[in-house]
């Protein structure tokens, strides 16, 4: 069986996590956070059930995956097959992304979706499976989570409220693009679990969690007014309060580069912009807009005399089983 996923670009951020208490309870955010699920890059994993060995055959992109990769992956199957109530037995386990790694995707997102997805349906079939992903997505949500937090929000779109145990879809359709500068394809020196770990240890953390109900409400209403301008304005403020809090951790932690820097400002100073830019834990600005503008970021780019790619994403409606 075969599922696909899309990774997803947060508008409120999930940075620091609760305590939890067992595996059940992973990877929930201090906070509820919302998101655009995207649908240009996708991962399309495939799952099939082993019969003529005790030990699953994991392959990320063709190759067999690293030592780590494959504890992460096998301990995830546990899960599916524990939440059926289904005595586990080997898999194959093929996971291909459409998208360079380093663009400023969190791959883990549609990887750990993707992946949940495609055993649930290995396990029920392709009919029950799609059943499944149609009535009980938080249930598929809730599991992802446990892989990876932000997977949570890449099941259903295009946009999604994460809140404790599992992520629901917004009652809105609106087709919004996230364009993103790549100004480094390196991978990052500090991992998000590791930036999650230290989130709280920021000074600035009490009063971002005793304001944020109200940035979130406004933020879900501008959304729902399709309200762009009052979005921008939000999400904005969002990314900014986020790396503050990444600088003023212990340790500290830097993902901007001066060349971020010099864009965003630069881009702060266009009169009666009508595109938007948020950040997630790396230096690539993701701009938000109803209309394509990759050939003024380009333009922007020129004349600041930075080197950078785009990668032009757009809204989408979720994992898909086929
Ligand atoms: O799901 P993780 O552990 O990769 O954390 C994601 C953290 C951010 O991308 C920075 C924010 C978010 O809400 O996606």
């Amino acid at each position: 069986m075969k599922a696909k996923s899309s990774p997803n670009i947060a508008l409120i951020k999930y940075w620091g996590k609760k305590k939890s208490h067992s595996d059940f309870d992973r990877n929930i955010g201090l906070n509820p956070s919302i998101s655009m699920t995207l649908s240009q890059a996708f991962t399309e994993t495939e799952v099939r059930l082993l019969k003529h060995t005790q030990k699953d055959e994991i392959f990320l992109d063709n190759i067999p995956a690293n030592a780590l990769d494959q504890e992460k992956i096998s301990k995830h199957l546990d899960r599916v097959f524990d939440f059926l109530q289904q005595k586990r037995c080997a898999c194959y386990v093929n996971s291909k992304n459409n998208f360079p790694m380093g663009v400023g995707l969190a791959s883990s997102a549609s990887a750990f979706s993707a992946l949940t997805l495609a055993t649930l349906g290995e396990l029920l079939g392709i009919e029950e499976g799609k059943k499944f992903l149609k009535h009980r997505s938080h249930d598929i949500s809730a599991l992802s989570r446990r892989g990876s937090g932000s997977a949570a929000r890449s099941i259903e779109g295009p946009f999604c409220e994460w809140v404790h145990e599992h992520a629901q879809q917004l009652d809105l359709d609106w087709k919004l693009r996230d364009t993103i500068l790549i100004l480094s394809s390196e991978k990052k020196k500090v991992s998000s679990t590791e930036g999650h770990a230290v989130a709280e240890s920021s000074p600035l953390m009490h009063s971002r969690l005793s304001h944020l109900v109200v940035r979130t409400k406004k933020l879900r209403e501008a959304l729902l007014n399709k309200d762009l301008k009052s979005l921008g304005t939000l999400i904005e403020e969002e990314a900014k309060e986020m790396h503050a809090i990444m600088q003023s951790s212990t340790p500290p932690i830097q993902y901007l580069l001066p060349e971020t820097k010099l864009v965003l400002s630069a881009v702060e100073q266009i009169k009666d912009r009508d595109f938007y830019w948020t950040l997630d834990a790396g230096p690539n600005p993701h701009f938000i807009s109803e209309r394509p503008i990759a050939k003024e970021l380009k333009a922007l780019l020129k004349q600041l005399n930075i080197k950078g790619e785009i990668w032009e994403d757009e809204s989408g409606y979720g994992a898909e089983l086929f």
